[in-house]
């Protein structure tokens, strides 16, 4: 199956070949190569990126899409089990993307269909494409993966990207500063995969300057607000960490600031006119590497693709 749920379905070899078909796409971003081809794109949590990016991707490549964006208008509302519904789409398309509120969930869609299903985030678990194209927008901006420093702040308990992320480098030569408070520190099953596999990193409730000065990639999150079973803990987490732009005033000339968006008061708006401020081309850079998601899934050849344009 060619399907995608986890960054950690993925080779080093398969996420290089990935970034190496984004960077074709970013070139080329049209090709009829999908002609024939429907892709379902069923989204059970609220997305604008993710989505309208996934898409995008479709169209520019010559296929149609056909999904939902509001399960409230599906026959779920009804009661139809996420098996039905992922059955009945399945005699429909070529490719599902699914977006879901549980863990798990893309994992069990492709246990109930022959088609390849990408995940486009589940629950708290993963959000493969995102890390693909942050992966993609940390070696735009850096000129490589090994040898960074890459500070992650805010959510890191609930923050389905940056468990894909810190998953995805860990090909690399990486060193983490995980900056969160107690009640959003980075989970043990991630810090035990830190340790199992000495990567290293530090943890901090201080976004300090001396973390901020000696990052080449900072990594901003929102509060997950949808998945916190007590809002008074919610209210009284969700602003502790907001980037301002006096912050950045002795930073590293290569620093990037990323963030998965949206955004609600993480980065401040006076980081926006920042040159190192990146997170509107890294969701633009997310069209191309969904672009090329969707060839590995549906088995299409960059190389011919490649071969076919220079001919
Ligand atoms: N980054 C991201 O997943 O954005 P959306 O929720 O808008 O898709």
């Amino acid at each position: 199956m060619n399907s995608i749920v986890s960054i950690n379905d993925l080779s080093k070899q398969e996420l290089l070949s990935l970034l190496d078909a984004a960077a074709y796409f970013e070139a080329h971003p049209n090709h009829k190569i999908l002609d024939g081809m429907v892709v379902a794109t069923l989204f059970f949590e609220p997305s604008t990126r993710t989505r309208l990016s996934f898409e995008t991707a479709v169209n520019r490549l010559g296929g149609r899409v056909i999904g939902f964006s509001d399960p409230a208008a599906t026959s779920t509302s009804k009661g139809e089990t996420l098996k039905d519904t992922i059955k009945m789409v399945s005699n429909y398309v070529d490719l599902i993307v699914m977006r879901h509120y549980l863990e798990g969930a893309a994992r069990y869609a492709t246990e109930v269909t022959d088609i390849p299903v990408i995940n486009a985030g589940d629950g708290a678990h993963q959000h493969p494409s995102q890390t693909m194209l942050d992966l993609y927008s940390i070696y735009k901006t850096q000129g490589r993966l090994d040898d960074i420093t890459v500070t992650m702040v805010g959510d890191l308990k609930y923050g389905r990207t940056v468990h894909s992320l810190l998953q995805a480098l860990s090909h690399f030569r990486v060193k983490f500063n995980l900056v969160a408070c107690n009640e959003l520190r980075m989970p043990e099953e991630f810090r035990t995969f830190c340790d199992n596999n000495s990567i290293a990193y530090t943890e901090s409730a201080e976004f300090s300057p001396e973390i901020i000065n000696s990052s080449d990639i900072i990594y901003m999150t929102r509060v997950q607000r949808e998945r916190f079973a007590d809002l008074e803990e919610y209210e009284r987490v969700k602003d502790i960490y907001t980037l301002h732009n006096a912050m950045l005033t002795d930073s590293r000339p290569n620093l990037r600031i990323l963030h998965p968006l949206p955004r609600v008061n993480e980065i401040n708006q006076d980081v926006d006119d920042n040159p190192k401020a990146y997170y509107f081309q890294q969701a633009k850079n997310g069209l191309f590497a969904r672009q090329a998601m969707i060839c590995k899934c549906l088995d299409i050849n960059i190389d011919d693709l490649k071969h076919m344009n220079n001919g």
